[in-house]
């Protein structure tokens, strides 16, 4: 089967890498795809959003699946324009995609659903989000509203600064559209984890569980970034924490999705702070992780093809996956700057010495090819990913990994995994 892969990131490179392990796969085309989806399949240069000009290049190589990596082009509603076409796609609905579009959208389906999350407001002006932040004593966390590329969040540890990043949002509008509205909640304390589910609109797969590290310093200091870098499993949590999660909040979720008349189907991912109180939602979003992706797919054993061809046709209770059970860690390597402003089109050396170390894959995100060379294209550059014997094995082999490859201005954080390290 001909398969179309919408994104350019390193999640879509995991993905890609694992889709060529599939029997069922033939031609594999990715748009617009980075200099790693390159090397497992034909890069096509359409962008993600251009959703005719993806249709159209569906519908011309007879395509049996479309993927989609992004939020972006699902909360667009890109499976709806696929499936119109006559074409099968891997994703929610744009409707249903809502549910990271919108992070008020996202509330509303949870306090519809009983689902633990943190108490928030939604706000439309400025003038009361002020009164409110400044009527509270406690710490708050703003969020933009739409779509900001994992960066319109900002932790708070006073009032004086949440009204600044509402004001940042909603009156200077550093995030565009998206901090119209604002969504102000309470401070979550506790260690964050990624659930990532497969979801047919019925039934519910849970993956291993992951964790990301969202801010751009060691020790999680500094402004958030879309992540730099992920391990799997999360040891913080435990196999009870995972049926609790199932039970109360991913069921609940997804019957509420029914309920609202916007089903859900494809990958739901649960972003959980592990609370003294239990797990409570930070957000969902309606795709893979990126980063996590990395760590989860080089650890699940079994044919990904037809997982998503299970999640399509509603039949995932007939899909069995087997999981390695070494841990695996992935470390990004950014531009320098990030995420900030960054120089692009620098050139990276190393990347054959790093995919010799046994275990090892590389997976490209912000990179192209340039006249032979392989260079830099975007913040996050390259995610190395190992497996190990444990979490100190897989962490070594990581960055023996990282330690291969050089561009100016490369930077990583030195310590993921180190809160798995900690718990083992
Ligand atoms: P989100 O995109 O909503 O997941 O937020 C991005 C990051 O901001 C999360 O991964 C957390 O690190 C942090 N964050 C979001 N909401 C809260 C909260 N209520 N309490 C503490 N931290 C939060
Ligand atoms: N790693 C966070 C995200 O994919 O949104």
């Amino acid at each position: 089967m001909d398969v179309l892969l919408i994104g350019s990131g390193g999640r879509e490179h995991a993905i890609a890498w694992k889709l060529k392990q599939s029997k069922q796969l033939g031609k594999l085309y990715i748009a617009p795809g980075n200099a790693g989806t390159g090397m497992c399949g034909q890069n096509v240069a359409i962008k993600d959003d251009d959703l005719a000009g993806l249709v159209d290049f569906a519908k011309t190589n007879k395509v049996g699946l479309v993927i989609v990596g992004p939020e972006d082009p699902l909360s667009l509603g890109v499976v709806d324009a696929m499936e119109a076409a006559g074409i099968k796609a891997f994703g929610p609905s744009g409707p249903a995609a809502q549910l990271e579009a919108d992070k008020a959208f996202a509330k509303q389906i949870m306090r519809a659903s009983a689902v633990s999350t943190a108490e928030a407001r939604v706000f439309d002006r400025f003038s009361d989000a002020k009164a409110y932040i400044a009527s509270r004593d406690e710490p708050v966390v703003v969020k933009a509203a739409g779509l900001a590329k994992g960066k319109g969040v900002i932790v708070c540890d006073d009032p004086s600064d949440g009204i600044l990043a509402a004001e940042k949002m909603m009156v200077d509008k550093v995030f565009g559209a998206a901090g119209d509205r604002v969504v102000v909640e309470d401070k979550l304390l506790g260690e964050e984890a990624s659930i990532l589910a497969f979801v047919d609109g019925r039934n519910i797969y849970l993956m291993e569980s992951s964790q990301d590290h969202k801010p751009i310093g060691d020790g999680d200091t500094g402004p958030n970034t879309g992540g730099m870098g992920a391990y799997s499993p999360a040891p913080v949590v435990t196999n009870d924490m995972m049926n609790k999660i199932t039970r109360e909040i991913l069921v609940p979720v997804v019957d509420a999705m029914n309920r609202n008349g916007t089903p859900y189907k494809g990958v739901l991912y649960a972003g959980l702070m592990m609370t003294s109180g239990g797990p409570r939602v930070l957000e969902f979003n309606v795709r893979f992780g990126d980063p996590e992706t990395q760590p989860i797919l080089m650890r699940l054993q079994g044919d990904l093809l037809e997982v998503f061809l299970a999640v399509c046709d509603g039949r995932l209770d007939e899909v069995a996956l087997k999981w390695d059970p070494r841990p695996a860690i992935c470390v990004v390597m950014a531009s320098g700057g990030y995420p900030g402003a960054y120089e692009k089109g620098k050139i990276i050396t190393g990347l054959k010495e790093a995919e010799s170390l046994e275990d090892v894959v590389v997976f490209h995100a912000g990179t192209v090819e340039r006249d032979g060379d392989i260079v830099t294209n975007g913040g996050r550059v390259l995610g190395v990913t190992a497996l190990g014997r444990d979490i100190g094995g897989a962490k070594a082999r990581a960055y023996e990994g990282v330690d291969c490859i050089s561009f100016e201005g490369a930077y990583c954080r030195r310590d993921i995994s180190d809160k798995a390290l900690q718990r083992s």
